[in-house]
C-alpha cells in the first residue's frame, strides 16, 4: 500500500493565483494539487490535500493525521506560521516526518516573516521556489519514508 502524505495549507492559500502573484507567483492552489498527485504518484506516495483559513482546523487535521494513516506531512501554514504557537505543539505531538514549504522566501520579505513556529518541529524547510517547493518537499519526504523503512 502506498504511505499516504497530508498536505495542509493554511490561510489565504486558497487565494494564489490573484493574491500578490509578483510575490507568490501565477499558480492556482488547485494547479499545486495536480503537481502534488502527479509527483506522489510517480513517487508511490498517496497525497491528501487540504487547504484552511482557521487556526482550530489544523490543529484537527495535524492531531488526526496518525489516524488518518499518514506517514508524513507537508504544511505551509501561511501566517499561522509566524504566530501559532497551538500548531507548533501539535506539529511536536505528531509522530510524523514534517517538511515546511513556502511559496515566496520568507527570509527575504518583512522581518516579521523571518521567525517560523513551524521550523521548530520541522525535518526541513523549503522556501522560495514557488508551487515546485511542494514537489521538492514530496520528494525528500520520500526520501525520509525510504529510510525509515516506509508505511507509517
Ligand atoms: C507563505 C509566507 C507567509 O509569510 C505568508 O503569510 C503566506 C504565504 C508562503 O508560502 O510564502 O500566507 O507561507
Amino acid at each position: 500500500m502506498a504511505a499516504k502524505v497530508l498536505v495542509l495549507n493554511g490561510p489565504n492559500l486558497n487565494m494564489l493565483g490573484s493574491r500578490e502573484p509578483d510575490v507568490y507567483g501565477p499558480q492556482t492552489l488547485a494547479d499545486i494539487e495536480a503537481l502534488c498527485h502527479a509527483r506522489g504518484e510517480a513517487l508511490g506516495l498517496g497525497v491528501d490535500f487540504r487547504q484552511s483559513n482557521t487556526e482550530g482546523e489544523l490543529v484537527g487535521w495535524i492531531q488526526g493525521a496518525d489516524d488518518d494513516d499518514a506517514a508524513g506531512l507537508i504544511l505551509n501554514a501561511g501566517a499561522y506560521t509566524h504566530t501559532s504557537i497551538a500548531i507548533l505543539d501539535a506539529l511536536r505531538a505528531a509522530p510524523l516526518a514534517i517538511i515546511e514549504v513556502h511559496l515566496s522566501n520568507i527570509f527575504q520579505r518583512e522581518e516579521y516573516r523571518r521567525h517560523s513556529y513551524v521550523s521548530e518541529a520541522a525535518n526541513g524547510v523549503i522556501c522560495g521556489f514557488g508551487g515546485h517547493g511542494y514537489v521538492l518537499a514530496l520528494e525528500a519526504l520520500a526520501q525520509i519514508l525510504e529510510k525509515k523503512g516506509g508505511g507509517n
